[in-house]
């Protein structure tokens, strides 16, 4: 019989990533939606805090073994931030054009050159057991940043980074190359490491 695992979003975009991801490990995948689980508010300072909060709350509620995710860009130059005030900086509106902007005026008024901005994504992923007990992965690509934004392929901030070793940015980049190097996948692919160990155990 298969383990019910949750995922804690109502992102229905997140949910069908991470069934794919979990698939081959026999996972009977349900979302935070079809269980009616609420979403709590992200109160923690750091990704592991918000991640660790949002799978700890499903699986109490739930009873069930629960995943949940936090992501972000972290710039150097501007103290860490948007980082886990990533989606934030976009509003209700979702518009990342203006937190984009927001990004290249904050590092001019620090007195920084925006383009060449080191900047990295992360993706830390929780893990979090009926019982208590938390698994928590981070994955990281870093680069640098450039202004204006450039290509239309991915999301969020993807216009205005470019992973390092690379000359287009993620909006530009083909979506299987971005895949196959982003913070998720670093962090998709840990996750996994640490599944087979435990299958294996
Ligand atoms: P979350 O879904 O609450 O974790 O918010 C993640 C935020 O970081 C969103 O605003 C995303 O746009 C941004 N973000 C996370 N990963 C990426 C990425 O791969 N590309 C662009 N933006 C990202």
């Amino acid at each position: 019989m298969s383990v019910p695992l949750v995922v804690a979003s109502h992102n229905e975009g997140k949910v069908r990533e991470f069934r794919e991801l979990l698939a081959p490990f026999g996972f009977d995948v349900k979302s935070a939606a079809e269980l009616n689980l609420d979403e709590p508010e992200e109160t923690g300072n750091t990704f592991e805090a918000n991640a660790d909060l949002k799978a700890l709350a499903a699986a109490k509620s739930s009873g069930l073994l629960c995943l949940a995710d936090d992501s972000g860009l972290v710039v150097t130059a501007l103290d860490d931030a948007p980082g886990i005030y990533s989606a934030r900086w976009a509003g209700p509106n979702k518009d990342f054009a203006q937190a984009m902007g927001r990004v290249a005026r904050e590092l001019h008024q620090a007195g920084e050159e925006p383009n060449g901005a080191a900047a990295y994504f992360v993706c830390v992923l929780s893990l979090a057991y009926p019982d208590g007990r938390l698994r928590t992965i981070r994955g990281e690509i870093h680069g640098t940043l450039t202004f204006p934004p450039r290509g239309e392929k991915g999301f969020g901030y993807d216009p205005i980074f470019i992973p390092s070793g690379y000359s287009e940015t993620f909006g530009e980049m083909d979506p299987a190359v971005k895949n196959g190097i982003s913070h998720r996948a670093k962090a998709f692919a840990a996750l996994t490491d640490y599944l087979n160990k435990e299958r294996a155990a």
